[in-house]
C-alpha cells in the first residue's frame, strides 16, 4: 500500500472540508468522465475532484516507481517537474533522495499552481520549491537538473507534442528521466514511443526493461492483446472514499514507466512482469529478461532459496538469477 503522508492528507482534507459531498462526488464523476474522453481539468471543480480522487492515486504510483529504482535516486540534488499538477512528486521525492535540495515545478494551469503552493506552504522545508506557470509544449528548452519527471502528462500532449518534450527533457537530464503514464494500453504506447527516441539519442533504460533492446511485449501490443503495465495497492481516505462513491478502503491503480539515462548503469538480469502465479510447490514468474526477451519460469520448491526468493516475489520486482 502507498499511503498518502499525514500532513498532505491533512492538507487535503482542508481544501475539501467545505465542499458539499454531492458536489464533490459530481465533479469527479465528471471528471472520470472527462479523462475516458481525452478531456482535462478545466474549472475549480475538477481540481478539487483531482485532489480527492486522483492525486491519491497519482502520489502512490510516483512513490511506488521512486522506491523501485531508488538505488539510483541517492545522488539527486535537483529535480524538474514537467506538468506537475499540485507537485505530488515533491511529496513523494522527499523519502528516496536523501539530498534532494530542490525541486521546480513546471505547470500550465495557473489555478493547479495556486492550489499546489497552497497544499505544500511551509509543509516541505528546508526543500526549496519553485513554481514556474509555463507551457512545455512551447518551452524551447529546460534548465538542467538532475532527475526529471514527467508523470502523467506526455498523455495530455498530442503526439507530435510528446516526442518534442520527452527530447527536451532528456537534454535537460543529468542523471534520471522517469516518464510515468496511466497503465492502458495508451499509456504504454506512449512509453513506448517515448522508449524509442530515448535509445536513439543514445540513453540506457534501466527500467522496467533491463535492456535497450525492442520492448518483447511489442509485438503483442500491435495485436491488441497485451501491453506492459504495473499496478500499486492505493488506501482510501475519508474524501476518495466518498468521490468514488465506493465501498471498498483500498483501489488498484494501474500504470506504465520508463526510466532513463544518459549514462551507464547497472540493471538487473529481469524483471517480473505479470502478477507471479504462486501455487503449492512452485511459483510461476513472467520475466523481460537482459536479452530482451521474455521468459516464463517455473521455481519449484526443490530449488529451496530461490524458491524462497520467488514466493517472495511481486509484480514489477527484479530478478537477479
Ligand atoms: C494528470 S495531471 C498530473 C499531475 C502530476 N504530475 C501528478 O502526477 O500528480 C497532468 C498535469 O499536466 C499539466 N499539463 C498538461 N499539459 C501541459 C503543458 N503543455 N504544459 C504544462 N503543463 C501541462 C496539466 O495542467 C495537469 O496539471
Amino acid at each position: 500500500m502507498e499511503q498518502l503522508p499525514l500532513k498532505l492528507s491533512n492538507a487535503i482534507d482542508r481544501e475539501l472540508a467545505p465542499l458539499h459531498p454531492d458536489r464533490l462526488r459530481d465533479a469527479c464523476y465528471d471528471l472520470s468522465q472527462r479523462y475516458a474522453r481525452g478531456e482535462f481539468i478545466e474549472t475549480q471543480a475538477h481540481r478539487q475532484a483531482y485532489i480527492a480522487s486522483r492525486l491519491p492515486a497519482t502520489f502512490g504510483v510516483i512513490r511506488n516507481v521512486l522506491k523501485r529504482i531508488s538505488q539510483h535516486l541517492t545522488p539527486v540534488k535537483t529535480l524538474l517537474d514537467l506538468g506537475s499538477g499540485v507537485g505530488s512528486l515533491a511529496w513523494a521525492a522527499a523519502d528516496f533522495m536523501p539530498h534532494l535540495k530542490s525541486v521546480t515545478f513546471f505547470e500550465r494551469d495557473i489555478e493547479m499552481v495556486r492550489l499546489g503552493q497552497h497544499l505544500t506552504q511551509n509543509q516541505l522545508d528546508p526543500l526549496q520549491i519553485s513554481w514556474c506557470h509555463d507551457d512545455i509544449v512551447r518551452e524551447q528548452m529546460f534548465p538542467s537538473h538532475d532527475a526529471v519527471v514527467l508523470a502523467y502528462s506526455l498523455n495530455e500532449l498530442n503526439v507530435k507534442d510528446q516526442l518534442q518534450v520527452v527530447e527536451k527533457a532528456y537534454e535537460a537530464t543529468d542523471q534520471l528521466l522517469i516518464i510515468i503514464e496511466p497503465g492502458t494500453p495508451q499509456g504504454y504506447g506512449n512509453i513506448l514511443t517515448a522508449r524509442r527516441l530515448l535509445i536513439e539519442r543514445g540513453a540506457q533504460i534501466l527500467a522496467p526493461c533491463t535492456h535497450n533492446r525492442p520492448c518483447p511485449v511489442a509485438p503483442a501490443f500491435k495485436e491488441g492483446k497485451d501491453w506492459c503495465h504495473f499496478s500499486v495497492r492505493i488506501p482510501r481516505g475519508k474524501y476518495h472514499k466518498r468521490a468514488k462513491d465506493g465501498a471498498l478502503p483500498y483501489e488498484d491503480e494501474k500504470f506504465s514507466y520508463l526510466v532513463a539515462s544518459p549514462s551507464p548503469h547497472p540493471v538487473p538480469k529481469a524483471r517480473v512482469i505479470r502478477a507471479p502465479i504462486k501455487k503449492t510447490g512452485h511459483v510461476i514468474l513472467d520475466l523481460c529478461t537482459f536479452e530482451g526477451d521474455l521468459d516464463r519460469r517455473v521455481v519449484s520448491k526443490s530449488e529451496g532459496e530461490i524458491y524462497t526468493l520467488a514466493r517472495d516475489a511481486e509484480w514489477g520486482d527484479e530478478w537477479q538469477e
